[in-house]
């Protein structure tokens, strides 16, 4: 059955875990998924304040949400914010490993051994760290689950000056295809969405002299998080009950040439 559908969730809300999800996109995906169908959230983040603002959000949409300060690069963190979602609410339908950070401006030969640590730590294993978590607890369910990674276009294509950025985006890339393949037999589909440059905190560091040139290459505009929350929407729900090990490229435009 595919994991996510009110059939078979036999009535009960989804559940779901979100990293990242005190940022611009994290609580426009939350916002959406709980306004679509009946959905507990437990939300993840590094700050408190920033997370109980997101968790405001959505007490008009009922549901039941959670906040749990977790840093994903710290595994056992990660492991508890998943064991606290089965403890509360039963299981886990849908891991959403959303948590990244940008790397510094900066030419290979100028960037320090530091910078590499912490893309690798945080936009890589805190995608690992949340998959690993997931599929932990998704194996021995019914159902199986969804994990969408956020990954980027960054991921897929050169992005000058952000090499550490773009290789653990790839490296997400990848995690996601062959932990699609090693869990399809138990019904654990793991897909990523590859963003192009949207509005955010995190696009609002982009130096503003390579501003124009990425605007530049995205033939529809820079996006916004709602141009964004289809995707996951789709990803998280019965309708992509045959799609495992995607590369979902939602980007207006940007990698077409
Ligand atoms: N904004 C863009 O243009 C763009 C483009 C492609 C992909 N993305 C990806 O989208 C995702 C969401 O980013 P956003 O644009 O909403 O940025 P954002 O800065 O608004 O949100 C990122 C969130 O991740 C949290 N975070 C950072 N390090 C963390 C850690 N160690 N543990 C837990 N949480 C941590 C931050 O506190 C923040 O709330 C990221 O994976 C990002 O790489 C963004």
């Amino acid at each position: 059955m595919p994991t996510s559908s009110k059939a078979a969730l036999d009535g009960r809300p989804r559940v779901v875990v979100i990293t990242g999800a005190a940022g611009a996109l994290g609580t426009a995906v939350a916002q959406r998924l709980a306004g679509e169908a009946p959905t507990d959230l437990v939300l993840c983040d590094l700050s408190a304040e920033r997370l109980e603002r997101t968790a405001a959000t959505l007490e008009h949409v009922g549901g039941r949400t959670v906040t749990r300060v977790a840093d994903v690069a710290d595994p056992e963190a990660v492991d508890a914010a998943v064991s606290g979602a089965v403890d509360r609410f039963g299981r886990l339908d849908v891991m959403i490993n959303n948590a990244a950070v940008l790397s510094s401006n900066g030419r290979i030969h100028n960037l320090a051994p530091e910078e590499w640590s912490r893309q690798l730590e945080v936009t890589f294993l805190g995608a690992v760290h949340g998959t690993t978590s997931a599929v932990r607890v998704m194996r021995g369910q019914d159902g199986g689950g969804s994990i969408i990674n956020t990954a980027s276009v960054a991921g897929l294509t050169a992005w000058p000056y952000a090499a550490p950025y773009c290789a653990a985006k790839a490296a997400v890339v990848q995690l996601t295809k062959v932990a699609a393949v090693e869990y399809a037999t138990e019904r654990i589909r793991v897909n990523c969405v590859c963003p192009g440059m949207f509005e955010s905190a995190m696009s609002a560091d982009i130096p503003d002299a390579a501003r124009p040139g990425l605007t530049a290459r995205h033939p529809l505009g820079v996006g916004t998080p709602q141009d964004l929350v289809g995707a996951f929407s789709y990803l998280a729900g019965p309708d992509s009950r045959w799609t495992t090990g995607s590369a979902l490229v939602v980007d207006g435009g940007y990698a077409a040439p």
